[in-house]
């Protein structure tokens, strides 16, 4: 089986931002606080293109039960659960209280923080956690990238802010 990658050119960037769904106030005010406030690792966060995508497809696969691991200050977090069917959840991990500090402020201004279970501790432990029969919907891996199992294949990253 060969591996495609589709390029993300400037002119497919513009396509997308041009035609997707712009970050709201909440979302344009969490970009600016992190990129204020957390200057060095702020090229972590999603850019907002791929945080509208994230909603997206969470209300695609009408998604009751999410895990996101690596949350940050909560932008890809607070897009999937604005994604959720009524009564779902995001249960996210992040091992670091200061990132996710600023994350639960927005969850909360955004009205989200009842549908965002918070874990903090290193994933590959505190996913032990999880019920072990298959129950998820949909899951997010955006963290420890070093740490993921080698898959024997090369791949490259298009251009982006996401780390
Ligand atoms: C690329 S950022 C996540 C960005 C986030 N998804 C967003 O949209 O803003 C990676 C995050 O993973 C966290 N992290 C690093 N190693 C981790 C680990 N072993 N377990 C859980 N979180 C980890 C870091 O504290 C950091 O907040």
């Amino acid at each position: 089986m060969t591996v495609k990658t589709l390029p993300m050119t400037d002119e497919l960037h513009a396509y997308v931002v041009a035609h997707g769904t712009p970050p709201d106030e909440i979302m344009r005010d969490l970009i600016e606080e992190t990129e204020r406030s957390l200057p060095a690792s702020a090229q972590m966060q999603v850019a907002p293109e791929q945080a509208a995508f994230l909603s997206l497809l969470t209300k695609l696969v009408g998604a009751r039960h999410v895990v996101e691991i690596g949350t940050f200050t909560g932008l890809s977090s607070l897009a999937m659960a604005r994604g959720l069917v009524e009564g779902g959840k995001v249960v996210c991990f992040d091992i670091s209280d200061e990132f996710t500090s600023v994350a639960r402020r927005y969850w909360e201004r955004a009205g989200v923080s009842d549908r965002i279970d918070l874990r903090i501790g290193p994933a590959a432990e505190r996913l032990r956690e999880l019920p072990t029969e298959a129950h998820l919907d949909l899951s997010f891996i955006d963290a420890d990238k070093t740490g993921y199992p080698p898959t024997g294949r090369s791949s490259s990253r298009a251009p982006g802010r996401a780390g």
